[in-house]
């Protein structure tokens, strides 16, 4: 007779707990609500029932890979970031629940140069002129990117027509897996996809300059990679290496600010906890004429760094 969902989570989660996972149970319960197609919450309200052969086969499948390390998110194939569910493998970093606080600012910041702009009836309903342009640089799964566009459209917003995105990574890899979570939530619509350092040498549409910059670029110090749990190894590492100081791509573009950024445009930049102070400083150091302002996340840790000229 095949064992019931509750005698498996519990010999899964003993399992994990001791291959020192930080949340044996959380991670069985995910892993086994994969393996039988149901939601977690189905799988914790039905002790009783049997897990069938070929779940069972999946759940231990699943549960030898995170016991090995891997993160649940790469074994199952799915991160539930900002309300969406993005598809995520190794080609990308995983994204975390800290950079809804950049989505959240970068929807606030885009809504208000809409609601600024005279529209085709003066009404300041941001319909008329350019659109407001947009860039996500290091956009990895494209989840700042595709976020951000799925909240602007269920605010009516026209992209293409109101606001273009520019989503663009060093990695050729991750901009596929990008273009394929656009697609998957019918969002590619006033979004392009551009393999670059940084950025293009030329912005889209003739090198017009860009209103919002937008990035969660690596940011974690070369040295303290190998301090980091074990399912980061399994991330790119070139979507956690910020060098020395961690601050290295993010100081490289802030130096490429003063070219791409319209006069009143900001870039909004996700930053460690322990960057509070380092990476403002890293802004006067290369800005000296503008400002750096930090907001801190819902956990009140420094997280969302604005730079402006002036
Ligand atoms: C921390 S990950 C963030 C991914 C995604 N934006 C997110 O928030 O989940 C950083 C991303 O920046 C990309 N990256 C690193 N250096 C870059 C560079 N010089 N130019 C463009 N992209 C870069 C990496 O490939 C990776 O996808």
């Amino acid at each position: 007779m095949s064992a019931t969902i509750g005698e498996s989570l519990s010999t899964a989660t003993e399992r994990l707990r001791g291959a020192g996972s930080e949340t044996p149970r959380l991670d069985a319960e995910v892993l086994l609500g994969w393996a039988v197609g149901a939601d977690r919450t189905v799988i914790v309200a039905h002790r009783d029932a049997p897990v069938g052969a070929d779940a069972a086969a999946r759940f231990e499948d699943a549960v030898s890979r995170r016991a090995a390390g891997e993160p649940v998110a790469y074994i199952r194939g799915i991160k539930e970031f900002h309300g969406l569910a993005f598809g995520v493998d190794p080609r990308a970093l995983i994204p975390r629940p800290e950079t809804e606080a950049l989505v959240d600012a970068a929807i606030a910041e885009v809504m208000r140069r809409l609601a600024a702009r005279p529209g085709e009836a003066g009404a300041g309903d941001g319909r008329g002129g350019d659109p407001v342009r947009v860039a996500d640089i290091g956009t990895g799964s494209g989840a700042i990117a595709v976020a951000l566009a799925v909240a602007l459209r269920d605010r009516h917003v026209a992209m293409g027509r109101n606001v273009t995105i520019l989503a663009t990574d060093a990695s050729e890899e991750a901009l596929d897996l990008a273009r394929e979570n656009a697609v998957g939530h019918a969002a590619a619509d006033g979004m392009r996809f551009v393999a670059a350092d940084l950025l293009p040498p030329v912005l889209p549409d003739d090198g017009a300059p860009l209103d919002v910059v937008l990035a969660n670029l690596p940011y974690v110090r070369s040295d303290a990679i190998a301090g980091l749990p074990i399912a980061a190894s399994f991330e790119p590492r070139a979507a956690l290496d910020g060098g020395a100081d961690g601050l290295d791509v993010i100081r490289g573009l802030l130096g490429r600010l003063p070219e791409i950024l319209a006069p009143d445009g900001v870039a909004l930049l996700e930053i460690g906890a322990d960057q509070g102070e380092s990476a403002p400083a890293a802004v006067t150091a290369t800005l000296p004429d503008w400002t750096a302002t930090v907001t801190p996340d819902l956990a009140g840790l420094p997280r969302v760094l604005r730079v402006a000229r002036g």
